[in-house]
């Protein structure tokens, strides 16, 4: 590492944009690190070895985005196929779509309600348990969709995401729950959608094919930061809290496991991924890869699910989505106040910023990062 002026921890999408950005628009050499032995960070897609299916390690990625910037960007290195995400649950024995749409609430009450008659039909649910002033997420839920419906849709995958009862949790979680007067399905509005027509895997190679990127994989930042040139520029995109040593404690992640398994059939559910919202069934989703590339041509006769567990992370596990506690937001602070104290070192990603972020978000931050802060 001794020889570069830039090196980026992380090879997910964040570092890899901002690799790309430093390679191609400045045309310098730079440098990426990664713990892991692949790039793509979460991204990361391989086909698996029984059904030839590609699947999404990490869980599945949709590519959505309404950023003229960001489609401009992402696509001198993939095309997209036509993929159009939509979202279904599984309650009590039954397949309703998500989120909670006309025909979601018109099959689950048995009615047969116009576009037109929605919203008042749910408001009259939700006036019927008369909560005024919400104190917790399931009051807040229950006065904007009434109890039914927050009961087989919220109440039991909420409490599997985030192993706390809704009741314990603040009611500004939610501001409106989305629910749709239409019987659209699509779960993603933004004008550009779908899949890299080659897979994440793909991509990723595509994008560090410049032969300014220099990658080392199986690379620890905290095994190798003494070796790195005190005038370079690094662009950290790991835990920020890992950085400082935990100095203010730890932020909170959930993480979540998967498992897999191949069943001799062509489809399995008939969907990319499915929701299980019974408090009792104890995964929170199955994936379904082969439905995500519609135009490829896979072999019949056999499929591979992945089931999802959620639960908190702790150790080594892989952090997934933010808690986001009073504390953690506290402690974040502290940790964004040290961070810009830190000279030569820039933090982003949703590691560094412990933040979720779509990939599009992700790309545009690094993108704009690039633009004010590494630009010369
Ligand atoms: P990312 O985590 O990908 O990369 C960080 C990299 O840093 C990792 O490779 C890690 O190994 C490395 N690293 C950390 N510490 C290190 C160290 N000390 N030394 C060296 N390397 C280190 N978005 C979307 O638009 N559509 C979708 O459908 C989904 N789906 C989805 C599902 C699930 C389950 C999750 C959790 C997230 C999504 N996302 C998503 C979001 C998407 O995953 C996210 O936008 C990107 O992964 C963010 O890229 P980063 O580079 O910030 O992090």
């Amino acid at each position: 590492l001794s020889g570069f002026k830039y090196i980026v921890v992380g090879a997910g999408l964040f570092g890899t944009t901002v690799a790309e950005r430093i390679a191609s628009d400045m045309g310098l050499p730079v440098a990426i690190v990664d713990r892991r032995d692949h790039i793509g960070g979460n991204c990361h897609s391989v086909t698996d070895a029984d059904t030839g299916i590609e699947c999404h390690v990490y869980g599945t990625h949709i590519f959505h985005t309404k950023r003229r910037r960001v489609w401009d960007w992402i696509t001198q290195f993939t095309q997209f196929n036509s993929y159009r995400h939509k979202v279904l649950t599984r309650y009590d024995g039954r397949v309703f779509p998500m989120p909670i749409n006309l025909t979601t609430i018109n099959s689950f009450y048995g009615i047969d309600l116009a576009p037109s008659e929605v919203e008042a039909f749910v408001l009259a649910e939700a006036a019927r348990d008369r909560v005024e002033e919400p104190a917790n997420l399931e009051e807040k839920a229950i006065s904007l969709v009434g109890r039914p419906l927050y009961e087989a849709f919220i109440r039991g995958y909420t409490l599997k995401q985030w192993e706390t009862d809704p009741k314990n949790l603040p009611a500004e979680v939610i501001t409106r729950l989305p629910f749709r007067h239409s019987r659209e399905v699509d779960y993603f509005t933004d004008p550009w959608q779908g899949i890299p027509l080659g897979g994440y895997a793909e991509m990723f190679k595509a994008i560090h094919a410049h032969e300014n990127i220099h990658v080392f994989l199986n690379t620890d930042y905290f095994a190798v930061r003494d070796m790195i040139p005190a005038d370079a520029t690094v662009i950290y995109t790991g835990p920020v809290d890992r950085y400082f040593e935990n100095r203010f404690g730890e932020l909170a992640w959930r993480t979540i496991d998967f498992e897999r398994e191949v069943h001799p059939v062509s489809d399995y559910q008939g969907t990319s991924v499915m929701n299980y919202a019974d408090p009792d069934t104890p995964w929170t989703r199955i994936h379904e890869y082969r439905h995500l590339h519609p135009e490829r041509d896979y072999k019949a006769g056999g499929t591979v699910t992945f089931k999802e567990f959620s639960r908190h992370a702790a150790g080594q596990d892989d952090p997934y989505y933010p808690v986001n506690t009073p504390a953690d937001i506290e402690r974040l602070e502290q940790y964004r106040q040290l961070s810009e104290t830190e000279t030569n070192v820039l933090f982003g990603g949703r590691l560094g910023g412990y933040k979720y972020l779509d990939m599009d978000t992700t790309i545009l931050a690094a993108l704009e990062m690039f633009d004010e802060k590494i630009k010369r």
